[in-house]
């Protein structure tokens, strides 16, 4: 099993380990990225990758909205009494029922893959993992989504539900003063505001996560492109050990 050691009054003792996975893939789907569908190849999804991973972790746990990929979950590995899998909306079931059993104070720890497609995250659950003290995770800051949906040219043009669901996602209205900032160059009628890029929206939420939600170490962010070369997500690791920090700069330093 995989146990964290750590030092408790003098003695070096291990703590139980959990992976969360939130937001699992059908680990049958054949992505939609050209090489693959032109060789038919079937990829694993990351819930089987997970269950791979030697040292194994004592718990899983993956959460889906969606009840056609959990069942073919269940169906592959439902068996197993290390494995949990919830359908259903991962905010709710995260910050009510798992999170606040995951605390440094209790001895365990977790890691957390929080992989939306889009803005469907709610910040309190970043909160809580990052001020439990004992959660790392990884998160798929999806920036394409924020700019389709929230994050336009001329803002009073988004709709009141896109701008909700952006201040969910972020936890507070900051992103507005993040998003939108004078421009360097006086424009013909003076000051003029514009929309910033992804890069500077990016670490806006860095510094959020260190700031407000408490986690210590957060590396700068791998973009994650497309093939037309545009960034759809940054790759976040957000922890609260060094050594982990040291270890996702080795590996992100090769994709930069
Ligand atoms: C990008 S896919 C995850 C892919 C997965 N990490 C993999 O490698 O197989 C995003 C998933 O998020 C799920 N989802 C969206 N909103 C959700 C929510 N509020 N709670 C739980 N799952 C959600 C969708 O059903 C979809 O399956």
């Amino acid at each position: 099993m995989c146990h964290v050691k750590t030092v408790y009054a003098g003695k070096e003792v291990s703590l139980p380990n959990i992976l969360i996975a939130l937001f699992v893939r059908c680990p049958s789907v054949i992505l939609e990225r050209p090489c693959v569908e032109k060789t038919g190849k079937q990829i694993e999804g990351s819930p089987t990758r997970a269950l791979k991973v030697s040292p194994p972790f004592d718990r899983y746990h993956f959460i889906d909205l969606d009840k056609g990929k959990t069942d073919f979950l269940r169906s592959t590995c439902g068996h197993r009494s290390d494995v949990q899998i919830h359908t259903g909306d991962c905010n709710d079931f995260l910050t009510k029922e798992l999170l606040p059993t995951i605390q440094y104070k209790h001895f365990n720890r977790a890691l957390c893959l929080l992989d939306p497609y889009g803005l469907h995250l709610d910040w309190e659950v970043m909160l809580q993992a990052g001020q439990s003290g004992a959660v790392d995770m990884f998160l798929n800051f999806p920036v394409m989504d924020i700019n389709r949906n929230a994050m336009w040219k001329t803002s009073e043009k988004v709709p009141k539900a896109r701008v909700d669901r952006m201040t969910k996602f972020w936890g507070d209205e900051s992103w507005r003063q993040v998003a939108y900032a004078e421009s360097p160059q006086a424009g013909l009628f003076g000051t003029e505001i514009v929309k910033q890029g992804n890069d500077e929206i990016a670490a806006a939420f860095r510094e959020r996560l260190k700031n407000v939600a408490g986690f210590r170490f957060v590396p700068k962010p791998l973009p994650m492109r497309n093939s037309n070369n545009a960034v759809v997500y940054y790759l976040f690791l957000a922890s609260h050990k060094s050594v982990a920090e040291k270890i996702i700069n080795d590996i992100f330093s090769k994709y930069r």
